[in-house]
C-alpha cells in the first residue's frame, strides 16, 4: 500500500483541532442530555475513532451501541443511493433519547435511513452528532443537531474515513490528491 504523504494535498483538519472540537461537543452533549437516558449509537466504521474520543469527552452516564451501514458499495466514492443495513442495534432503544454518532454526512442518505428505522422503535428522541458535514452535497434533508466542522466538497480520509479501505487510523482528516492517488496506485498495480 501507498504511504499517505505520497497522495496527501493538504491537512484540512488537525489532531489539536479535532481533539478542540470534540471536547466542546462532548460539553455541549453533556449539558443538554443531563438526567437524560442518553444511547450514543455509532455508525460503523468511520464513526468509530470519533465515537471513542466524543464519549470520552462526554461527562454524563451513558450507554453506546454500534450499527453498521453502507451505502457506498465495496470501494465505491459516490453514494450507491442504496442503504444497507449489515449490523443491527442488539438492544430494545424504547425510551432511550439516541444519538447518531457519524464521521460524515455527504448526501444524507445514509442517516435518512437510520432515523426512519429508529423512530419506529419507540425512542424517547433520535438526534444525530456527525464530526463532518460535507452540505453543499445534500440530496435529502435531516436535522443535524450537532456539528464538528462544515467541509468542502473535497475528498477527505483520516480519522476514521478510508480510501479503498486503509487510512482510517490517521489522527488528522486529510485531503487526498486523487489524480496523483490513482496514479500512484496504477503503478503499483502494473
Ligand atoms: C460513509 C459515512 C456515512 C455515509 C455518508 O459511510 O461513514 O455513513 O458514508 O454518506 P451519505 O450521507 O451520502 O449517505 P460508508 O458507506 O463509506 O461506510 P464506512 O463508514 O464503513 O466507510
Amino acid at each position: 500500500m501507498l504511504n499517505y504523504e505520497d497522495f496527501l494535498a493538504e491537512v484540512l483538519i488537525s489532531e489539536e483541532a479535532l481533539h478542540e472540537r470534540i471536547v466542546a461537543l462532548g460539553a455541549q452533549i453533556s449539558h443538554d442530555y443531563a438526567g437524560k437516558k442518553l444511547l450514543l449509537v455509532c455508525i460503523l466504521r468511520g464513526g468509530v475513532l470519533f465515537l471513542t474520543d466524543l464519549m470520552r469527552a462526554i461527562t454524563i452516564p451513558h450507554a453506546i451501541e454500534f450499527m453498521a451501514v453502507s451505502s457506498y458499495g465495496v470501494g465505491g466514492r459516490e453514494s450507491s443511493g442504496q442503504v444497507r443495513i449489515n449490523l443491527d442495534l442488539n438492544m430494545d432503544i424504547t425510551d432511550w433519547d439516541v444519538l447518531l454518532v457519524e464521521d460524515i454526512i455527504d448526501s444524507g442518505r445514509t442517516l435518512h435511513y437510520v432515523i426512519e428505522l429508529l423512530s419506529i422503535r419507540n425512542p424517547h428522541s433520535v438526534k444525530v452528532c456527525t464530526l463532518l458535514d460535507k452540505a453543499e452535497r445534500r440530496e435529502i434533508a435531516i436535522p443535524v443537531d450537532y456539528v464538528g466542522f462544515q467541509i468542502p466538497n473535497k475528498f477527505v480520509f483520516g480519522y476514521g474515513l478510508d480510501i479503498d479501505d486503509y487510512y482510517r487510523n490517521l489522527p488528522f482528516i486529510g485531503v487526498v490528491d486523487l489524480p496523483k492517488y490513482q496514479a500512484l496506485m496504477e503503478q503499483t498495480a502494473s
